[in-house]
């Protein structure tokens, strides 16, 4: 049976088909996200593509984007063609939750961007409702953290700051990440709002209404869903 690498890399493979020359491309994080930047990377290379224009969400997707030789600017208000990213929970309507590699914002800010959101995973992370499996990341500012966590924790009391070690992660933007426990019933956008709403919330990890498709591997072959 293929593992669980070969299916992420499948399914970017797929998204990948999608991109043309000239295309400007916002570059997603994480473990599936690389192998899309790896191909990527490899077919203007190869000359198969030409005139791409990475985007990237995260410091090291930009850093491995230039490794495979692509070229990569900054964003700017101009529309992205295409955005191919990875995701920690595919809902049926195709609403994520993103965030568990702690990019969030940047892959917010630049997909919103994008004409076409395009989601590559493996099967594990298609679920019937937003945090039966994942957490909910919610990026607050540093500064005052503990009583944004407060107030987060008097809306969403199972969750806990983001700390493998002995300092809690910080994003690339220099914020940290509350990792919060869904309860079974909720509404993804009523709950967005709400937190958004949040003194010291930055943004959270819901990407709702954002993906035209997704690409999913699973031992039987790459399946396509649409909203
Ligand atoms: C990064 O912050 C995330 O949104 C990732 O896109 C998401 O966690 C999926 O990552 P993997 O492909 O590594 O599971």
């Amino acid at each position: 049976m293929a593992d669980l690498e070969t299916l992420k890399k499948e399914a970017a493979l797929r998204a990948v088909d999608l991109v043309q020359s000239g295309m400007r491309v916002g570059l997603g994080t994480g473990s599936t996200a690389k192998y899309a930047i790896e191909e990527l990377g490899r077919r203007v290379q190869a000359g198969e593509l030409t005139g791409i224009v990475g985007v990237a969400t995260s410091e090291a997707s930009d850093t491995l984007a230039r490794q495979v030789g692509l070229r990569v600017e900054v964003l700017d208000p101009r529309a992205l063609d295409i955005a191919i990213d990875g995701a920690d929970e595919v809902a049926p309507n195709l609403d994520l939750i993103k965030g568990l590699g702690g990019a969030l914002l940047r892959e917010k800010l630049t997909e919103v961007q994008a004409r076409r959101l395009i989601i590559i995973a493996d099967h594990t992370k298609v679920v019937n409702r937003l945090g039966e499996k994942a957490p909910l990341p919610v990026e607050i500012a540093a500064f005052g953290f503990l009583s944004t966590i407060e107030r987060l924790r008097a809306q969403l009391p199972g969750g806990r700051l983001r700390q493998p070690g002995a300092q809690p992660f910080l994003t690339d933007n220099g914020n940290y990440i509350y990792d919060a426990q869904l309860p079974g019933a909720i509404d993804p956008p009523t709950l967005e709002r709400q937190l958004k709403g949040t003194l010291g919330v930055v943004d959270t990890g819901f990407f709702l209404g954002m993906a035209e498709r997704a690409f999913v591997a699973s031992p039987d072959g790459v399946s396509e869903l649409t909203r």
